[in-house]
């Protein structure tokens, strides 16, 4: 056999792997996974109707994580991205070019419920270390709950169990609602209906389209005939911005008002003009609260960022906090699962929000603000629910 130029490489490599070998440089996957960098993998959407809400979340992560020096428990981090478009067919896919191809040792994703149904599959057969930055479906913090499945944002109930109370407190007892017809929708309105049914409101008619559609004429040439005194909704990214335009451009607003759940008001202000102006919401964020921590995060995000934060940058932000938190009780050996898991379970957030800790399920227990969209900011108008807590049904941890 001649030694050709391809086998000459080989060989050469072979004999430095040697060497490196016995050098001690070619060390054990275990040994690696300890002393080199930490692997973490970031699945958001970074193109569709979501895309400025994966950008946030990104932005919210490394801040908290350059605020305390770049690094997880001492040992810097290596990062890998995957856009998952909030695309729900692929997201088992997606979740395994970070699992399984880029074997990253932390997954932070993602924002659409759907999606997230498809990493928490894999989450859960992996054991990866998992965190939810945003999609609040219920499935994942109650009867799927898992110990290596930690939520920083919200269960997708929380926002709207606070809000039928508001509505009915303003005297809007007949109201429509209206969403997306998929997971975060169909268990926003679940929050909606129990608290405003529960107030004595009365719910005329539930309707929806499919995500991400945004044609909406129709829907309101339907709301327009029915006269609510009230609409709610679900709705979030850019297209809460055309919601609240074309609900203005239908004749409705100052007719009818107009409620939702507080994603239809966040990072969209500005691209809605007066047409948010009156809108109120509940969320467990306003960029209105005036606290040294929320002022002083505006102010750096702002000078980081060149954009303002939104409720995305903060859950974004609190995923880094967290993260921080669990990598620096094990010193950055993500291996010592049980270690990890406690200090996560334990641990204080003290987030833009307000402080909030975690519920037995994985899921932040936190007050939720009243909010009205006033010149382009939200302004916080009362606290809806103190401490509020997801159920956590069906989930058998802690
Ligand atoms: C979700 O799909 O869970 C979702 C998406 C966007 C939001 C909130 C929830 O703003």
């Amino acid at each position: 056999m001649t030694n050709s130029p391809s086998r000459r490489l080989v060989l050469t490599r072979s004999a430095a792997l040697v060497g490196a070998a016995s050098s001690g440089l070619l060390l054990p996957e275990w040994a690696m996974a300890q002393s080199g960098k930490i692997r973490v993998g970031l699945m958001l959407p970074y193109s569709g109707a979501f895309a400025p809400l994966g950008v946030a979340i990104e932005n919210g992560v490394r801040m908290a994580i350059n605020e305390q020096g770049g690094k997880l428990g001492g040992r810097e981090i290596e990062w890998f991205k995957v856009d998952d478009e909030s695309d729900p067919s692929k997201g088992i896919e997606n979740a395994n070019k970070l699992v399984q191809r880029d074997k990253v040792d932390v997954l932070i994703g993602t924002v659409h419920s759907g999606v997230q149904m498809g990493i928490h599959k894999v989450a859960r057969d992996s054991g990866v270390l998992t965190l939810i930055p945003n999609a609040g479906v219920h499935a994942a913090t109650r009867a799927l709950c898992a110990p290596n499945v930690f939520r920083t944002s919200f269960s997708n109930s929380q926002p709207t169990l606070a809000l039928g109370q508001a509505m009915v407190a303003k005297g809007h007892k007949k109201a429509v609602w209206i969403t997306w017809k998929y997971a975060a929708g169909d268990e926003a309105y679940e929050g909606f209906k129990e608290s405003y049914t529960k107030a004595g409101g009365t719910i005329v008619k539930e309707l929806g389209l499919p995500f991400p559609n945004v044609e909406f004429q129709a829907l309101l040439t339907e709301i327009a005939a029915i006269k609510p005194d009230a609409v709610a909704c679900f709705f979030a990214g850019p297209s809460g911005a055309k919601f609240m335009k074309d609900f203005a451009a239908a004749g409705l607003k100052g007719k009818i008002a107009l409620y939702g759940s507080g994603f239809l008001t966040e990072g969209v202000l500005q691209a809605a003009g007066p047409a948010a102006d009156g809108v109120m919401t509940t969320l467990h964020y306003s960029d209105s609260l005036d606290t040294p921590r929320n002022n002083k995060f505006r102010l750096e995000y702002a000078k980081a960022f060149k954009m303002q934060p939104d409720v995305y940058a903060v859950q974004g932000y609190d995923t880094g906090l967290l993260l921080m938190q669990g990598a620096n009780a094990v010193k950055g050996d993500l291996s010592k699962k049980p270690e990890l898991y406690k200090a996560m379970e334990g641990a204080v957030i003290d987030s833009p929000r307000g402080k909030w800790t975690m519920s037995k399920s994985h899921n932040p227990i936190q007050d939720m603000y009243l909010r009205v969209a006033e010149k382009g900011e939200n302004k916080v108008i009362g606290i809806a629910a103190k401490g509020l807590a997801d159920p956590g049904t069906g989930c058998r941890m802690g």
